[in-house]
């Protein structure tokens, strides 16, 4: 009577590991979700200062009841292809569960069909790169079901720039290391003349 049960944890264990590794692939989503990113310029937007507007709605040119199995938006911020070569670490992948083009979370919202807008800063740790938004419809069991991007499916359009703070920083930290500098030699200055100035007292 030990055979059947064992074959029977096999099995659920077999079906929890075929569940958890087919997962969802891209290219198996509609894209029926539409989205926009706006920002006050194009080029170079500066990590942890500027912001992006984005708005997202179902496109009603497909059925209705198609969303309804809809529970929430996942709002993701992008890396273009150019800023994904010669990076692995951001590679393109058809499985969902292994895909590093979207890392950066900008906002999960429940699902809205309409009137969706989110105001977001640029965070801080954002690296400088060019970038686009996407937007995953997911359902109940927190699987991807659609999605919505601001480019098109080469990801050639209406793409940014963002602007990494570290560039500023860095000359940030050389113009102190020069004001430190600045402040040694003129300490040393200072010293020298008083203790000429002291010699010369002395002399007198
Ligand atoms: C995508 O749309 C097609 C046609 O409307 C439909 O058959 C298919 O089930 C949809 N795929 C998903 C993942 O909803
Ligand atoms: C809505 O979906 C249709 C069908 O896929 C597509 O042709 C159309 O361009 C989409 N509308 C927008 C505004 O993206
Ligand atoms: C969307 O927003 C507009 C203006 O704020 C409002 O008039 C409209 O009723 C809203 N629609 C939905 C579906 O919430």
């Amino acid at each position: 009577m030990e055979a059947p049960a064992g074959s029977m944890v096999v099995y659920l264990l077999l079906s929890c590991f075929v569940a958890t590794s087919y997962g969802v692939y891209f290219s198996s989503l509609n894209e029926t979700l539409i989205v926009t990113a706006t920002h006050a310029k194009d080029q170079a937007l500066k990590a942890g200062e500027e912001q992006i507007t984005v708005t997202w709605r179902f496109n009603q040119t497909y059925k209705a009841g198609t969303d309804s199995s809809y529970k929430m938006v996942k709002v993701k911020l992008c890396y273009a292809p150019i800023s994904q070569k010669d990076r692995s670490w951001r590679k393109t992948e058809d499985r969902l569960k292994k895909d590093k083009t979207c890392p950066h979370k900008i906002v999960a919202r429940p699902y809205a069909a309409s009137n969706n807008s989110f105001t977001w800063t640029i965070e801080k740790d954002i690296p400088t790169g060019v970038y686009f938004v996407r937007a995953y419809a997911l359902n109940a069991q927190d699987q991807e079901v659609a999605y919505g991007q601001t480019t098109n499916g080469a990801k050639s359009t209406n793409l940014f720039n963002v602007q990494a703070i570290t560039g500023r920083h860095v000359s940030l930290d050389i113009a102190s290391v020069c004001f430190s500098a600045f402040s040694v030699v003129s300490l040393a200055g200072f010293f020298y003349m008083e203790k000429r100035k002291g010699k010369a007292s002395q002399q007198k």
